[in-house]
């Protein structure tokens, strides 16, 4: 059903990389998404939810070249595996394209050509690392080598992380390509910049215009205080993306044709359907709203660039950018070595996604906060909710009415009962459109908390037994079935299986907002099925275990993926910190960390740790290898880079400090499984933290 005046809406998710699987953190925001979406579709208006793969790059070229195959046939395996993936989690596009794609080329070439021709482009050389036997430019995360603070072997480019220190690449001691092993050298190249300063004053404006959330506006207020710098949008061959036009041998880098892929997927849509107007929806001025989720770590490429590259193209600019935290897992950012790495098809190997996606919009706000996803709550939540409250309205009523013929009574026993839950809809409806789910979904649950009592009360299954009292049975069981419908058209945008199933039951079409108003009276239904089995604790460990085997098989590869995860936080690097100006990172790292807020502190496990054992490591210069009691019988594997400061035969017996739940990580000389706190300036000079003999392992540090 179309709403009076349909607002026509375009709304879009972040594009996945086409090198890796969709996981937990990914999920949340195309779950968010497609709620949103559903719902804005259940009201009538005429909404399109579009994404693709994020295709170009040159983690991309490395992958296929390593499996053997073409960039395209990469990118195919990896789009086929995706799609199925958000299938199977009912997140329902209109389209899922790629930013390979010719109308990307087309869009991402207009865009720029009309940037250039502006004056916004410019043009200078600049120094790289270069791998000499590779023959290409080496982005941080390909260079490797000896941090030049703590001098532990193995690290990145930008960071250690052993001692937490940040640097550029230049700074790496005996620095190596992951990619050849060779030595990197400098090399000189011309890079094409978008010359961001030009739209200080328009910036100032849209980021300040309601387009933002309030969090997201102040942090991109420091950066538009403390000025723009220019964006490097070039990389040289070989790179896999689109040739820049003119520049022979140089290419768009993926995170400018990325954002315009979200164009190329809505113009593909049109192209397909042949009844949307594209201009419609993107011409300057253009009334029709245009959103895009996000994750916080990708806020400056779309509420910066983004904006600043539409209106040098005379193009419309985002109604809004919605952006969204970091999933967590049990209090702790996702961990391989923990299981809770969990990929999207390895839950679907064991779980219904009804569950996540009720999990995700009960505790779903709009703000940037962290998501945590904890298992035991999830199974708790989704169990008392949907299947002992909701479910159970339909499932302790239905048969009465089945028996007795199926049809609802002509009229409603509960008149005023029934109202209550319809003009419900309303506040219901006004949390959804401010993404405030977990708002949504407690008014809802306040309903079905109400239907039950008045299920209890008046108990048909006790009414059933006595003689004369078959019409009252009717009634109060036509009354919750009444009930039952609006509670299901309200959650229709999150569970949408659960409403076909209740479509099927109630022998209706659809489950529209608007159709609620008209209640089922004489209405003829259809045998009640099971909607929804309980959720299963051992179906969760499964899942901890599966994830956890697929660490074992990855193991021993190299490590180029690394950044394909979505960072759950970020260290701000250095050379953001010397500008003060917004991270520009080419990664697209989480740009709101400079300070951190209390919560996230507390997420940090501090516990007194006893060395049990010391030992020098083979082949490493810095590096000393501890076992460490943490309590309850616990053991944990870490290195530490202490080697200058101390004996390991000192070692033994001692207490420390150690970051107990930090994620696991994979050095060349084994997994480290935490971190022990030291302070000093390095080398000799560093000090293992030693708590006083009143503590013991396991205790925790407040
Ligand atoms: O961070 C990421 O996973 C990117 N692939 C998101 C791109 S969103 C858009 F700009 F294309
Ligand atoms: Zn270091």
């Amino acid at each position: 059903m179309t709403a009076p005046n349909p607002r026509k809406i375009l709304v879009t998710s972040a594009l996945p990389y086409a090198n890796g699987s969709i996981h937990m953190g990914h999920m949340l925001e195309y779950i968010q998404t497609d709620i949103w979406v559903r719902f804005q579709k259940a009201r009538g208006n005429e909404c399109y939810y579009v994404c693709a793969d994020d295709a170009h790059g040159t983690a991309i070229m490395l992958r296929a070249e390593k499996e053997g195959i073409t960039a395209e046939e990469q990118i195919a395996r990896v789009k086929a595996e995706h799609e199925a993936d958000f299938a199977d989690f009912q997140v329902a596009f209109d389209n899922f394209h790629s930013t390979h794609s010719e109308e990307n080329r087309q869009f991402s070439e207009e865009i720029y050509k009309a940037c250039r021709d502006k004056g916004h482009i410019a043009v200078r050389s600049i120094k790289q690392l270069y791998d000499p036997v590779k023959e290409l430019f080496l982005a941080d995360r390909y260079i490797k080598g000896e941090c030049p603070k703590c001098g532990a072997a193995d690290q990145y480019g930008d960071n250690c992380e052993v001692c937490g220190a940040t640097y550029t690449p230049a700074e790496l001691k005996n620095p190596y390509s992951v990619i050849s092993g060779a030595t990197p050298v400098e090399k000189e190249s011309e890079h094409y910049f978008f010359k961001l300063p030009d739209f200080q004053e328009f910036l100032k404006d849209w980021t300040r215009s309601g387009t933002l959330q309030d969090e997201v506006a102040n942090k991109l207020q420091e950066w538009l205080d403390s000025g723009l710098q220019e964006w490097d949008i070039s990389r040289d061959a070989p790179y896999f993306g689109f040739e820049i036009p003119d520049a022979p041998g140089k290419y768009f880098y993926v995170w400018l044709d990325a954002p315009i892929g979200y164009m190329a997927s809505f113009k593909n849509l049109c192209e397909k359907r042949g009844n949307i107007d594209f201009a419609e929806f993107w011409k300057k001025d253009s009334t029709a709203e245009l959103y895009h989720f996000i994750g916080k770590d990708i806020i400056n490429f779309h509420a910066l660039f983004w904006p600043a590259m539409l209106s040098a193209a005379d193009y419309r600019t985002p109604t809004a950018v919605n952006a969204h935290g970091f999933v967590t897992v049990n209090g702790a950012k996702m961990s391989k070595s923990r299981g809770t790495f969990i990929k999207a098809r390895t839950y679907l190997n064991h779980l219904n996604p009804t569950y996540l996606r009720y999990y995700f919009a009960a505790k779903l706000g709009s703000s940037v906060d962290d998501f945590d996803l904890n298992l035991e709550d999830f199974v708790q939540k989704v169990n008392s909710d949907l299947v002992n409250k909701l479910v159970n309205i339909a499932s302790r009523t239905a048969n009465f009415v089945f028996k007795a013929g199926g049809t609802l009574t002509n009229e409603c026993a509960e008149p005023d009962m029934l109202a209550d839950f319809i003009n419900a809809g309303d506040v219901i409806a006004e949390h959804y459109e401010k993404r405030e789910f977990g708002r949504a979904m407690k008014e809802i649950m306040a309903l079905a908390d109400r239907a039950n009592e008045y299920i209890q009360e008046k108990a048909p299954w006790a009414m059933n037994k006595e003689e004369g009292r078959e019409q009252e049975v009717q009634d109060v069981c036509s009354v919750a079935i009444n009930l039952f419908r609006q509670l299901i058209t309200y959650l229709s945008p999150v569970l949408p299986e659960i409403a076909e199933k209740t479509a099927e039951f109630l022998n209706l079409e659809s489950l529209s907002w608007e159709a609620r108003r008209e209640p089922l009276l004489g209405h003829s239904i259809n045998k009640f099925k099971p909607m929804l089995p309980r959720a299963e604790m051992d179906k969760v460990s499964a899942i901890l275990e599966e994830t956890k085997g697929e660490l074992e098989k990855e193991a021993g590869k190299a490590p180029d993926g690394k950044k394909d995860e979505k960072p759950a936080a970020k260290k701000d690097d250095k050379k953001s910190k010397k500008n003060k100006g917004p991270a520009l990172r080419e990664d697209g790292n989480e740009v709101i960390a400079d300070t951190i807020e209390f919560p996230d502190f507390a997420k940090v496990d501090l516990r007194i740790a006893r060395i049990v054992k010391a030992d020098h490591v083979e082949g490493a210069d810095k590096l000393l290898q501890l076992t460490l009691d943490i309590g309850n019988g616990e053991t944990r594997n870490v290195f530490s880079g202490i080697k200058a400061a101390y004996n390991p035969e000192d070692l033994g017996g001692k207490l420390t400090v150690m970051v107990a739940n930090l994620a696991p990580r994979q050095m060349k000389f084994g997994l480290s499984e935490g971190m022990v706190l030291a302070a000093g300036p390095g080398g000799s000079d560093i000090f293992l933290l030693e708590p006083h003999d009143g503590a013991q392992p396991g205790m925790r540090v407040m």
